[in-house]
Order: structure tokens, then C-alpha cells, then sequence
């Protein structure tokens, strides 16, 4: 067993992990461990931009952001930390631009920006121009623009090391228990403040764009070690996954004019939100979908549409809508622009499904994308362990495992990248701040047993369980019952199915005792981490007995204010039962409305 000692000690190195390393490292020694090689990190597959109100187009404010995200979030979202994010939007896009990020520009040299879901100019309700991007690659770039920096900055990487624990002593974070991929060598990380910035758990689903890394490590881990997660009944879909197969394809598409398509040839949209249309917010247009291939209007029947972004019908409908090119000119798209500007997206299309986007529509169906739930932190990225929002000191989560809460109920496009960035920042200034003032917590002897016993019982184990077969069950049972549109009956189902393969899970056993990149190994215990988190997020689904966001009950198709305006808390009780709590929603200025688009 090594060990080692760092100051403050990042685990995950996408945007918000490589974000927060690199303020971290301004003023502190700072060490990233990571399951991947930094930039094959899921930030990567962020394609169609990052949100802030540059009015580099056309008009735009930071208020007009705030108040949209209020209102994607379906009124659930925290406002004070909304609008701390939207605000500092503007100064963290320009900071990544300095760094040297390529973002696609305007013909005066400007950061270009695109329309995205749910983000409009406040007075004529229209989409607005606020995504920034660099062509259909903006996650990407960030990745690579910030892993430079912190190369420069000299923040030290331990790639390709999976954490398995995090280490409490006296309620306070004390470092991480890992392991090291290509030995199977545990390693104690003995460190003054920890931050998590693992991602996601869409791989919970069967349909879904997350890469096969997001296994929900880091909220699991927390659950395990006592702490509550937030809102965990939240989780998006995205409209457009390559059918089949989930991949993304961005909102970007819509934002460059494509439109979705039925059977009939009828696009839809228009139906279900007349104002922004193919632009509403994601949890409507999820919906939307689903609605028409439920009614059989999926193309040929089938469960998928049609994303159709041929020059010659983004011209036609852009001239329907009455839209314009900013300097008021007819819309006149031609193939080439399109492949500038959506590149990835021609190609993934072509490599995946021999379609070629710029003479064909595109295959797609909704794809399980983001949790709006995670960690609950405060702004700075305190992860905080109660109703009363209590510090748990030294410990810190940033980015898609955490939630602050900006994106309540459903998130707007754009802004993942966005939180990633701002709440990277600020978990790793305060991380710092935090780590010069503090002494190490005395380690104790015995902080890799959990880990060890965990390892040990999952090679020694004698039942005939295979990680392929549960995992294939737990995500067929989700998608099916814990998907776009939930009933009571429906999710107690995969809820009763989901414990059974927990309790299955017991009889796995890894037959490889290779130490070399025992993926078999590392797939099983993700696996268990899926199944604590299926089970949390089937559990305070069923819980809520409203629609909100991306929480739609058949049996309950109305937001409820008065009794659902609260965020739920989950934690794992020591007999394994979930147990079920609540906290405040931060309301400033903004009332609850229906939301309409
Ligand atoms: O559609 C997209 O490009 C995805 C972006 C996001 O999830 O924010």
C-alpha cells in the first residue's frame, strides 16, 4: 500500500475537477487522481456550448439567464446560487477564452454564440443567442484548454487511479482510498481537503449518451459513508440520441435551425410549445417525443424521429418562423456551414448510422444524459450534510455530481459546462482557503480496510452472478420504469426489482485475480455503485407525488407548490433501507409560475 500526502486532493478530472485543481493549485499542493486519462473525460462529450450572456449577437443579460434557469428548473432550483452562476457566466467564459480556448467566432472576431433550449430574450419570449461554442466540440476544448493550465501550474496527476472510499475522521474529510488500475495497488491519499468531481450515473439506464465511466462513484462512496444525496428523483433525458445506440447529437443542431420530425412529416413541436418550438427546454421536448411515438407517430412506427438539419429545410422553416441571420438577412444555410459548424455530429452520423446529416434526417430518440441531483453543496462547493445546510468540513464536490441546486428540477443546455466551470472555480478557491488554515486529520491505520473488504468480498465471493446479466436487468428495469414519463405502480415495480438485484449483487463473483487493468474487477464494483444509486433515485421518484421537470408522473400530471416546493434528501440507513428528508428551495426573486414556451 502507498501512501501519500497532498493539501487539497481532486478526484475526477473533467471541467470541474480540472477547474477546481487548477485554483487550487494558485496556493496550495494540489494532486488530481482520475479513472481516465484527463481529457477522455466525460466534459468531452459536451458538444453544443457553454451558456453565457455575452450579447455578442443580439441583446442579452445576465438576468435574462438567471431567469431562465429559474424557470427551466421547473422553480426548483436554488436562486441566489442561480444567479451567482449566471453573473459570473460572463467573466468564466472570457477567462476560458484568455486561456486560449478556440471558440468558433463571428465574422468581427467575437466569441460566436447559438441558440440552446429554454434560453430566450425575456421580453419577446423568442430563443436568444447565448451559447457559446466551438463548433460541436466546446467540452471537449475545455478539456484540453484546462489540462494545459494545470499542467503549467504544476498540479500533479495520478491518471488512471480509481477512488474507491473517502476517508472521514472527526466529521471531516481526511483523503481518498484508491486504486491504482494497472497494478491493483491500493493507495492511501492522505489529504487536508478533498474534492469530488466524479460525474454522473446515467449509465443506470440502457438508453444513454454517458460514457462508460459514469458509474456514479462519488455520490455512492458519500452514501456509503453516511451523507445524504439531493433531489436524486431529477434526471434528464435529452431529446436527441442516435436511436439505438444514445450517442449524442447536440441541441446545437436545433440551435443551428434543424427541426424535429415525425412519421406524418409534421413538425411536432409546434404543437407542444408554439413560441421557442424545437427550442423549448429539454424535459418538454423529452415529452414531446415520447407523446408522439406513444400515439404512433414514431417514423415507420418505430420508437424514433426524425432531426432533420438538410440546409434546404433549416431555410424553409427558418423563413416559416420569420427567422433572420443577425444582420437581418434571409436564412440561407448551406451544406458547408453545417459541416463547419456541426462537424462531430456529421461524422458521428455517418461512422454510426451510414447517414449522412447534410442530405438525410437523423434517426434519434431521448437518451438519459444528466442527474440534476448529486451532493448537496453551497456555492463555494462545501458539500453540506443536512436540512440546515451544516459544512461537513474539508470536503467539496463540484460539476455533474454535485447539486448546488442550480438546475432544480431539469437543467438547461449550456448549462452543465457553465456550472462546471463557475462551481470548479469556486470549490477549488475555497478548498485552498481552506487547506492553509487547516491541520491533516490524523489518519488512521485501518483507512483502507472498508475498501479492502469490499475488494475482498467481491473476489472470494462463491455465487454464480454475472456483472453483464444484472447490469443489463437494472437498465432495462429503469428505462422502463423510472424514465421520461413514471407512474406510482411503475416505479414501485423497478423499485422492488432494483432491491432484488442488489441483494443478487451479493452473489457476484470476479473470476479474473489478474492485478493488470482488472476491468472485471473495476466493472463490478461500479456496478454495485449503479445499483445504490438505482435505488435512491427509484425511491424518491416514487416519493414525489407531483410533475416537475423532468420528474413526469402519469398519476400525478400537475406541479404541486404547495406540497413539492422542498428539495428531497436521501440517505443509506445502516439496515440498507433509504430513508427519505427534505430541504428548503431558495426563492429570491422569481414566483413560481406555469411555465410555458
Ligand atoms: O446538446 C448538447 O450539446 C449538450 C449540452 C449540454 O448537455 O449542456
Amino acid at each position: 500500500m502507498k501512501k501519500h500526502q497532498i493539501e487539497v486532493l481532486v478526484v475526477g478530472a473533467g471541467g470541474a475537477g480540472l477547474m477546481a485543481a487548477l485554483y487550487a493549485s494558485k496556493t496550495a499542493k494540489t494532486a488530481v487522481i482520475s479513472k481516465l486519462y484527463p481529457t477522455r473525460s466525460h466534459t468531452g462529450a459536451a458538444q453544443g456550448g457553454v451558456g453565457a450572456a455575452l450579447g455578442n449577437i443580439e441583446e442579452d443579460h445576465p438576468d435574462w439567464h438567471t431567469f431562465d434557469t429559474v424557470k427551466g428548473s421547473d422553480y426548483l432550483g436554488d436562486q441566489d446560487a442561480i444567479e451567482f452562476m449566471c453573473q459570473e457566466a460572463v467573466p468564466a467564459v472570457y477567462e476560458l477564452e484568455h486561456y486560449g480556448l478556440p471558440f468558433s467566432r463571428t465574422p468581427d472576431g467575437k466569441i460566436d454564440q447559438r441558440p440552446f433550449g429554454g434560453h430566450t430574450n425575456n421580453v419577446t419570449g423568442k430563443p436568444v443567442r447565448r451559447a457559446c461554442y466551438a463548433a460541436d466540440r466546446t467540452g471537449h476544448m475545455i478539456l484540453q484548454t484546462l489540462y494545459q493550465q494545470c499542467l503549467k501550474n504544476k498540479v500533479q496527476f495520478f491518471d488512471e487511479f480509481q477512488m474507491l472510499d473517502l476517508i472521514v475522521v472527526n466529521n471531516a474529510a481526511a483523503g481518498v482510498v484508491a486504486l491504482e488500475l494497472a497494478t491493483s495497488e491500493i493507495h492511501v491519499f492522505h489529504a487536508k481537503a478533498v474534492i469530488f468531481a466524479t460525474g454522473g450515473h446515467g449509465r443506470i439506464w440502457e438508453i444513454t449518451s454517458n460514457a462508460y465511466a459514469y458509474t456514479g462513484d462519488g455520490p455512492a462512496v458519500a452514501l456509503r459513508r453516511g451523507l445524504p444525496l439531493e433531489d436524486m428523483e431529477f434526471f434528464q433525458f435529452h431529446p436527441t440520441g442516435i436511436y439505438k445506440l444514445g450517442i449524442l447529437i447536440t441541441e446545437g443542431v436545433r440551435g443551428e435551425g434543424g427541426v424535429l420530425i415525425n412519421d406524418k412529416g409534421e413538425r411536432f413541436m409546434e404543437k407542444y410549445a408554439p413560441r421557442v418550438k424545437d427550442l423549448a427546454s429539454r424535459d418538454v421536448v423529452s415529452r414531446a417525443m415520447l407523446t408522439e411515438m406513444k400515439e404512433g407517430r414514431g417514423i415507420k412506427g418505430q420508437r424514433y424521429l426524425y432531426l432533420d438539419v438538410r440546409p434546404e429545410v433549416v431555410n424553409r422553416y427558418a423563413a416559416l418562423d420569420g427567422r433572420r441571420k443577425p444582420d437581418g438577412s434571409a436564412y440561407n444555410v448551406t451544406a458547408e456551414e453545417i459541416l463547419s459548424k456541426l462537424p462531430d455530429i456529421v461524422d458521428f452520423c455517418r461512422v454510426y448510422l451510414g447517414v449522412d446529416p447534410v442530405s438525410e434526417p437523423m434517426p434519434v430518440q431521448p437518451t438519459a444524459h444528466y442527474t440534476m441531483g448529486g451532493i448537496p453543496t453551497n456555492k463555494y462547493g462545501q458539500v453540506v450534510i443536512d436540512a440546515s445546510n451544516t459544512v461537513m468540513p474539508g470536503f467539496y464536490a463540484a460539476g455533474e455530481v454535485a447539486c448546488v441546486s442550480v438546475h432544480g428540477a431539469n437543467r438547461l443546455g449550456t448549462n452543465s459546462l457553465l456550472d462546471l466551470i463557475v462551481f470548479g472555480k469556486h470549490a477549488g478557491l475555497h478548498a485552498a482557503q481552506f487547506a492553509k488554515g487547516a491541520d491533516f486529520q490524523p489518519l488512521p491505520n485501518d483507512a483502507a480496510d472498508f475498501t479492502l473488504q469490499q475488494l475482498d468480498a467481491l473476489r472470494s465471493g462463491s455465487g454464480s452472478e454475472k456483472v453483464a446479466d444484472l447490469s443489463k436487468e437494472m437498465k432495462a428495469v429503469m428505462f422502463d420504469g423510472v424514465g421520461i414519463f413514471r407512474t406510482g405502480d411503475g416505479m414501485a415495480d423497478a423499485l422492488e426489482k432494483v432491491r432484488i438485484l442488489r441483494q443478487r449483487f451479493k452473489n457476484v463473483r470476479v473470476s479474473d485475480s489478474g492485478k493488470v487493468f482488472n476491468t472485471e474487477m473495476l466493472n463490478a464494483w461500479e456496478l454495485g455503485n449503479l445499483l445504490d444509486l438505482a435505488e435512491v433515485v427509484a425511491a424518491c421518484a416514487l416519493n414525489r407525488t407531483e410533475s416537475r421537470g423532468a420528474h413526469a408522473r402519469e398519476d400525478y400530471p400537475k406541479r404541486d407548490d404547495a406540497n413539492w416546493m422542498k428539495h428531497t434528501l436521501s440517505w443509506r440507513q445502516g439496515d440498507g433501507s433509504v430513508q427519505l428528508g427534505y430541504k428548503s428551495v431558495v426563492q429570491t426573486r422569481f414566483q413560481p409560475k406555469e411555465r410555458t414556451y
